[in-house]
């Protein structure tokens, strides 16, 4: 994105200078070619130019429209992941950046990533506002307590790059700060072999589900009392009361923590609320979990779903 991302802050700069020269000469210019020549000069009267009214109407309209749709092409193109992503899970924390991988790494204010592969980063605060800023892929995205931002990028260059949080958010906000680290994605299979043991995300939220008891209702049949969750996660699900939602991360997290929110239609309101009893990691491993349950292959224009596996550390964007 940092090519596409110059490119218009270059035009702006040049648009920038290229008035501020035409106005700061013209004003020069003007002053010594219509300065009064004696005292008794009196200026000419002058009632106005279409001509003139038009053209400084129209060329900074034309100036301003190019600008808008450049800017929302980029703003496009940097608010939309592509489908196939390597999803990291970040939480931010005073004063501290916690990296999750699918796969089991935890990292805290470092991050591996692999080149040549776009990773979307989904990311939570537990206490105050943060923004994860790396100026490097030119990319930035408040990270916000109680529900999920999206930032994606791609690294194109092996090398480490500085992450800095961009939002203040108290004494050590300086020093809330880290490293991107891009690597050949040999290494990166190497790095991500090494380390973790722990199993991966999903396996521990399917742990967790059970330690909680969340299966007693949620059974794989139809016969619980709450919705069967398997091939649940990226349908749109009709709600009690009229209504639909996506089941996407956020909808997952909110219905754990406030499940009165938003009611599968046929269900009562009776599970209740996971508020303090799970930490924001753990409910990134129960989304991790509903989500590993997989979505029907249900009228996606994809066609069939993938048979393949995905390779390790992938993981589509609809699982
Ligand atoms: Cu976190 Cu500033």
């Amino acid at each position: 994105m940092a090519g596409r991302v110059d490119a218009l802050y270059f035009f702006l700069v040049g648009l920038a200078v290229f008035f501020s020269a035409l106005i700061a000469g013209l004003i020069v210019y003007y002053a010594v070619r219509y300065r009064r020549r004696d005292p008794d000069e009196v200026g000419a009267a002058i009632h106005g130019s279409l001509a003139l009214e038009v053209a400084w109407t129209v060329i900074p309209l034309g100036i301003t429209m190019v600008l808008f749709v450049w800017g929302a092409s980029v703003f496009f193109a940097m608010s939309r992941p592509p489908d196939e992503t390597i999803n990291v899970y970040v939480v931010g924390k005073q004063w501290m950046w916690k990296f999750q991988h699918l796969d089991g790494q935890r990292e805290i204010n470092e991050l591996h990533v692999p080149v040549g592969r776009a990773v979307k980063l989904i990311m939570t605060s537990e206490d105050v506002i943060h923004d994860l800023f790396v100026p490097a892929f030119r990319t930035k995205a408040d990270v916000l307590p109680g529900r999920y931002t999206n930032l994606w990028f791609q690294a194109t260059t092996p090398g480490r790059y500085h992450l800095f949080c961009a939002e203040y958010c108290g004494t050590r906000h300086s020093g809330m700060i880290g490293e991107v680290i891009a690597m050949d994605p040999a290494d990166y299979q190497a790095w991500l072999s090494g380390g973790g043991g722990e199993g991966s995300l999903a396996s521990k939220g399917e742990k967790l589900f059970a330690d909680l008891a969340c299966n007693t209702c949620h059974r794989p049949d139809a016969q619980g009392r709450g919705p069967v969750l398997k091939g649940l996660f990226g349908r749109t699900q009709t709600l009690e009361g009229g209504g639909s939602v996506v089941v996407d991360e956020s909808y997952v997290r909110e219905s754990i923590l406030n499940p009165g929110a938003k009611i599968t239609a046929g269900f009562q309101p009776i599970m209740p609320s996971f508020q303090g009893l799970v930490s924001e990691e753990q409910l990134l491993e129960l989304v991790e979990y509903v989500k590993s349950l997989g979505a029907e292959p249900q009228a996606t224009p994809a066609g069939p779903a993938p048979a393949a596996p995905a390779p390790a550390g992938t993981a589509p964007a609809r699982q």
